[in-house]
């Protein structure tokens, strides 16, 4: 048992984090096998200890010192599980590279998921805050995944129902938060696949290059160069991709701002609420590309908050509360915080 339970104490996880922050851990270990979480739930001190699971590290803040059992999650392998008259059915491990799935799928010559391109992470964490870009979410082509449970100390499969998927939200970020540790994803892709072109962005990059039925390659080809223009790497400027959630108010407030600020962006929703594009927000604040510290406000994108070489955690809560703050007092909307801070 205990070769399963290796563990690197005060370890460096600056590289595992895509925000750069030159955060330690008490205790780190690499999840390869699924018996070393039945080895942690066994021993009754170290299934106490606070527990952080680290996938990409692209949705995460971390401080100076976590004072945790870091968990890095490197379950591997992908497969075609089947397939019937709509549908092939895949799954991948959690500790897949969520792009190089999509791009593996698009390689298959199967299409759903090329407009969740790009986006940095694991398969087991896109579930956690149903990754959504470019009019889709995960949770439409999602159908069930298996966790290990912390409770019971046994793998369960949990089906869509049961995960509460929301805008950037389910069950893994709310009740099962502590519980549950996600180690394989399935999902089912369309056999009549049809592109999803709705978002302007993607409908305009595909006429300014003349595409005009465009194949999943060609909606991920387009995806990807959208992202790389208006999004940072994190390889050259650390960052969480969006801060904050777009904020969804009521159709009153919307039309009262819409009053005061005649371009306002707003998309609305399915039950008559609407969404608002929060970088738009923080834009007009004039926040974009400004610094508190050594984090900043990306200078192409205002959603996206920015190390700019060794920031802290604490310098990056301190810049988005400033930032939240003045939205508040320009536009009376509470932005919420979208990566977890650990
Ligand atoms: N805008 C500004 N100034 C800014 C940023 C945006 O005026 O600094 C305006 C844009 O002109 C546009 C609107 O705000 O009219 C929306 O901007 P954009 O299309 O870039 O999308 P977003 O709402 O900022 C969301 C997701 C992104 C996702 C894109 C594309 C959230 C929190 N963010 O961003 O997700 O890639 O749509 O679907 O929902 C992520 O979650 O990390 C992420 C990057």
């Amino acid at each position: 048992m205990t070769n399963l339970l290796t563990f690197s104490a005060d370890y460096s996880l600056q590289s595992l984090n895509t925000f750069g922050i030159a955060a330690r851990a008490r205790q780190f270990l690499r999840i390869e096998q699924l018996a070393q979480l039945q080895a942690i739930f066994a021993d009754a001190d170290l299934k106490a200890m606070p527990r952080l699971i680290l996938g990409g590290g692209s949705n995460l803040v971390l401080s100076d010192q976590v004072d945790a059992l870091v968990l890095h999650m490197g379950l591997k392998g992908r497969q075609i599980l089947g397939e019937d008259e709509n549908y092939v059915y895949m799954q991948a491990a959690a500790g897949e590279n969520w792009h190089e799935f999509v791009l593996w799928t698009l390689e298959q010559g199967l299409g759903g998921l090329e407009n969740l391109s790009l986006i940095p992470g694991t398969v087991g964490a896109a579930p956690i805050q149903n990754i959504g870009a470019y009019g889709i979410e995960i949770q439409e082509v999602f159908t069930s995944l298996t966790a290990f449970d912390f409770v019971t100390g046994e793998q369960v499969d949990i089906d869509k129902a049961t995960c509460r998927f929301a805008y950037r939200d389910s069950i893994f970020k709310q009740e099962y938060k502590d519980r549950m540790v996600i180690v394989s994803v399935r999902f089912a892709l369309p056999k009549r696949w049809q592109a999803r072109l709705a978002y302007a962005d993607v409908a305009q990059y595909l006429g300014q290059h003349q595409i005009d039925s465009p194949t999943a390659r060609d909606i991920s080809a387009a995806i990807i160069a959208i992202r790389q223009a208006k999004l940072p790497d994190p390889s050259r400027i650390g960052n969480a991709g969006s801060f904050f959630k777009n904020p969804i108010v009521p159709a009153s407030q919307r039309d009262s701002l819409l009053t005061v600020y005649p371009k306002l962006v707003s998309y609305q929703q399915d039950n008559g609420d609407y969404k608002l594009a929060a970088g738009w927000l923080i834009d007009q604040c004039g926040w974009k590309g400004r610094q508190l510290g050594k984090a900043g406000v990306y200078e192409k994108q205002a959603l996206v908050l920015v190390n700019h070489g060794g920031a802290t955690g604490a310098e990056v809560r301190a810049l988005a509360q400033a930032v939240q703050a003045d939205v508040y007092v320009k536009f009376a909307v509470k932005l919420e915080i979208e990566p977890v801070f650990f």
